[in-house]
């Protein structure tokens, strides 16, 4: 019987690369939406999908706001080490009351949903009334959504998340490329550990989306 390896963000090569934010852009992108939204102590900010936390520790210690992540693998929370505020919860069933957060992070997540418009009204839900919705993904460039595993194999055009996150009761207000991120990240993957990103044969992108939920005034 063969045994499928466990998904790249679970494994340690990537961590060696990338270190505790598995993904491209690391803090640069975390950063640079944190600057963009204006956070400022005592926001309640959201993680969906924190992996090991890094983004929820970042966001502690540099802007004062108040973050907790959610992270459904059991692996990621035993390698998070007990880091402060991830409960175990997926991003598409959030324990969480309606208009809870000032904001909400979603980093190398969104593409993994089966459901992606369910997601994006539980999103919706939690965030209050202006609250912002920081999105950094993997998209596809020029096919289709796929169907496979890995976030790779299943990002979907950045024109059809643009479409789900108008149509889910937001607005866009910032929507930057950043697949320098993706090939960078990529490169050291395969010259660290000889490890290709992906065994699929799609033409990948990476890219920041801000939104904002309506309806603040
Ligand atoms: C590429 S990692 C990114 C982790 C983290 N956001 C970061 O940037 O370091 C993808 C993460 O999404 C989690 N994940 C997968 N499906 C999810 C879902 N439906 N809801 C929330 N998180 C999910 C995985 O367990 C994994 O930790």
């Amino acid at each position: 019987m063969r045994f499928a390896p466990p998904p790249l963000w679970e494994r340690a090569e990537l961590r060696a690369v990338a270190g505790e934010t598995l993904r491209p852009g690391g803090f640069e992108l975390t950063d640079r939406a944190a600057d963009f939204i204006g956070a400022v102590p005592g926001w309640r900010v959201l993680d969906v999908g924190a992996g090991l936390g890094a983004t929820v520790a970042r966001l502690r210690a540099r802007y004062g706001v108040r973050a907790w992540g959610v992270e459904p693998s059991a692996d990621q929370l035993d390698r998070a080490k007990g880091a402060p505020g991830l409960v175990r919860a997926r991003g598409d069933r959030l324990p969480f009351l309606p208009e809870t957060f000032d904001a909400l992070f979603c980093e190398c997540v969104f593409s993994l949903f089966d459901d992606r418009p369910g997601g994006l009204t539980e999103f919706h839900r939690v965030l209050r009334p202006g609250g912002f919705l920081v999105l950094s993904d993997l998209c596809a460039v020029g096919c289709p959504v796929g169907d496979g595993a890995s976030c790779a194999d299943r990002a979907a055009p950045l024109a059809e998340t643009d479409r789900l996150v108008r149509e889910g009761g937001f607005t866009v207000r910032l929507l930057e490329d950043h697949g320098a991120h993706l090939r960078d990240l990529a490169a050291r993957l395969v010259w660290t550990a000889g490890e290709a990103a992906s065994d699929c044969n799609r033409d990948l992108g990476y890219f920041l989306m801000i939104a904002q939920k309506q309806g603040a005034d």
